[in-house]
């Protein structure tokens, strides 16, 4: 017999957690640069409008799930299923899921690792030690296999501990700390000159933008990725709430949580690039467009830090902290979700489960950190683009569907006796039967024919 579930203790416990897992490299580093390279606000309005109409709906289609069936996102959509077909089908969605999530967690371990080299060589730099300071700055594959090692350690020490003791205790240090240094960080930036270009850039729309095709798939991407649909990872985390604990109100906080801090990280990069610029920092490539994705992070940023003199050092260490920890959090609510298949429907250990799954994504990792050029771009495209758009799609159809309307609503009445007469009720239901499917698909497809 395996051990009971897992529960996290409080409603703020989960917040954590599952803000924890939203918020990180997406929010941080990904958000902010699709915006400065898809006309600022634009960008801005279009997310805005995917992550409350598609994103958000999803995700309580996820946590309702979750909740309502108690069990791994593998066993959830067969479980509430009746029929023969809607099991297997059911199934299969669940176990491509937990795939997208390992291959997500293999390069955004890279990612993250990156992210806590940089840290390092800023913590040696400030220490006088500036011979490895410099190597932990540079990109080599040796490097990157070290520091992925290490982030993958950390996050398979986390998970080990569990629900409680492992994941909602880390999320609950962690998180406070990272909204604390991110406050610090912008108040910092804004007073640097040149910053206010920046703001106004961030927040001025190029409106001829809005209906370029790729910057709506790009939005919808972005807005998936960045609440962690799609994969199972919220399914899991919301059959860990407890019962008393009111579903729509979380759901709701979570999802604000992240776009806020979605929004406000983009005070934070994008005035530190017009920062850089004011410094004499190159900001726009050889064709004349505003550079992005590492070359924002890893090129212009230190460069701007190099500007800033001594105390620039000790800023890139918080900076890259920072990074390290909201990647920290992300990672361990994706290891979760084949752990908790292992352990639930394989009656493996916990820490046995974990070493070995956090083992195999490791050496997933190094495969691709040594054949960078030729999967490095594809991994993050077929998962991000296509595996989570498609299985979130497969969730609104499973919760609107095949989940009983009555069922529903006893999920729901379980924390909130007044459920039906809420507009959450009144609206959700029918929404996430038919305009969210078809909304997910429209922009799936017309990606394909434009
Ligand atoms: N949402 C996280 C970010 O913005 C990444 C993440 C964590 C994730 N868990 C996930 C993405 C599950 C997709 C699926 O960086």
């Amino acid at each position: 017999m395996s051990a009971p579930r897992g529960e996290f203790s409080s409603k703020l416990g989960f917040l954590m957690a599952a803000a924890g897992s939203a918020v990180g490299l997406g929010n941080i580093w990904g958000f902010p640069t699709q915006v400065a390279g898809n006309g600022g606000a634009a960008f801005l309005v279009v997310y805005l409008l995917m992550a409350f109409f598609l994103a958000y709906p999803a995700l309580m289609a996820e946590l309702i799930i979750g909740r309502h069936t108690k069990t791994n996102s593998v066993k959830a959509l067969q479980a509430i299923a009746s029929s023969n077909i809607s099991k297997k089908v059911g199934f299969a969605t669940g176990f491509v899921g937990m795939l997208t999530a390992c291959a997500i967690l293999s390069f955004y371990a890279i990612l993250a690792g990156w992210m806590a080299a940089h840290a390092t060589s800023s913590a040696t730099g400030l220490v006088g030690m500036s011979a490895s300071s410099e190597w932990f700055a540079s990109q080599s594959s040796a490097r990157s296999l070290v520091f992925t090692v290490i982030f993958m350690s950390l996050t398979i020490a986390i998970i080990c501990g569990g629900v409680k003791q492992g994941i909602e205790k880390w999320c609950s240090r962690l998180m406070p700390a990272l909204i604390m240094i991110l406050i610090a960080l912008i108040v910092y930036v804004l007073t640097l000159e040149g910053a206010t270009d920046g703001v106004r850039a961030y927040l001025v729309p190029d409106f001829s933008r809005v209906t370029d095709p790729n910057l709506i798939v790009g939005a919808m991407g972005q807005a998936f990725f960045s609440l962690s649909l799609g994969v199972g990872t919220m399914l899991i985390y919301g059959s860990y709430i407890s019962e008393r604990d009111d579903l729509v109100s979380l759901g709701r906080s979570v999802t604000l949580i992240d776009i806020g801090i979605a929004v406000v990280a983009g005070l934070l990069v994008i005035p530190a690039m017009y920062a850089a610029q004011h410094n004499g920092v190159q900001i726009y490539d050889a064709d004349g467009y505003l550079i992005e994705s590492a070359g924002l992070i890893f090129t212009v940023l230190p460069a701007l830090f190099d500007t800033m003199g001594g105390g620039g050092m000790f800023v890139s260490l918080v900076f890259f902290i920072f990074m390290s920890v909201a990647a920290l959090t992300s990672t361990i609510s994706v290891l979760e979700v084949p752990v908790a298949y292992a352990v639930e429907s394989h009656d493996m250990p916990r820490t046995r489960a974990t070493i070995l799954i956090g083992g195999a994504i490791t050496l997933a990792s190094a495969i691709i950190i040594f054949n960078f050029d030729t999967l490095f771009g594809i991994v993050i495209t077929v998962t991000t683009q296509y595996s989570e758009p498609l299985v979130g799609l497969m969730m609104c159809v499973y919760a609107g569907w095949v989940l009983q309307r009555n069922s529903l609503l006893q999920e729901l009445k379980k924390s909130n006796e007044n459920a039906e007469h809420g507009l959450f009720w009144k609206i959700w239901p029918g929404y996430v039967r038919v305009i969210c499917p078809a909304a997910i698909l429209i922009v799936f497809l017309q990606k394909f024919f434009s």
